[in-house]
């Protein structure tokens, strides 16, 4: 059984969804990188301080209910708005910002068992984990799927402005310098236009269970 799961690719791939399912059906605690970049962004947009000085001693937690926690402050809701979305793919660009949350994410995988998801996780992260997924869709349909979830939730959403906030978050995510998105040699490409979350949870979860 593969014990370290690294699962890459861009916004609305459906990553955080699936990895869910696959932690929750193995027993594995899942991580969610990005939610992390989230609190960064958030903690800066709340701050006058340098984000250089602001990372130094910043506290970021995620328990076992995808709850997350900043400096000891629950934001789990304040984290997923368009502001913080473009500003957490802004404050990954800098290398200490990287720095900080890599160290921080290594030592969370420390324990085996787990699936982490993020831009970075197979080609930097966790280089040596055991399966590497790399979840992707087309523009138009993870732009389709955020548009559902938010309309779900009864907001008001505009499809073409959900299209082009991710498709600059896209491009700034695999253009920046350091660590940009991009597959690992190694890793396996799931392309999730045409499959159900299910389906991608299936075929990951028979990757994990073969040699
Ligand atoms: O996965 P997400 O949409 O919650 O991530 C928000 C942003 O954080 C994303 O646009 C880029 C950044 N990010 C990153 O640079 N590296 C990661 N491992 C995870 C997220």
């Amino acid at each position: 059984m593969k014990k370290i799961i690294a699962v890459d690719g861009p916004a609305g791939a459906g990553k955080s969804t699936v990895s869910k399912i696959v932690a929750a059906k193995l027993g594995y605690t899942y991580i969610d990188t990005g939610a992390m970049y989230r609190a960064v962004a958030l903690k800066s947009s709340r701050s006058c301080e340098d984000l250089i000085m602001l990372i130094d001693d910043i506290e970021i937690e995620l328990d076992d209910r995808a709850r997350v926690f900043l400096d000891g402050v629950e934001v789990t809701k304040e984290i997923r708005t368009p502001e913080i979305s473009k500003l957490a793919s802004d404050v990954s660009k800098f290398g200490f910002v990287r720095k900080k949350l890599t160290e921080l994410q290594r030592k969370m995988a420390e324990r085996g068992s787990v699936i982490m998801d993020g831009r970075d996780i197979g080609t930097q992260v966790l280089p040596n984990a055991d399966l590497k997924i790399f979840l992707t869709a087309s523009l138009n349909e993870r732009a389709r799927r955020r548009f559902e979830e938010l309309q779900m939730k009864g907001q008001e959403v505009d499809f073409d402005a959900i299209k082009k906030e991710i498709a600059l978050r896209d491009k700034q995510d695999t253009e920046r310098e350091i660590a940009p998105l991009k597959k690992a040699e190694d890793a396996i490409l799931i392309d999730s236009t045409n499959l159900t979350i299910d389906e991608v949870a299936g075929k990951i979860l028979t990757l994990c269970s073969t040699d």
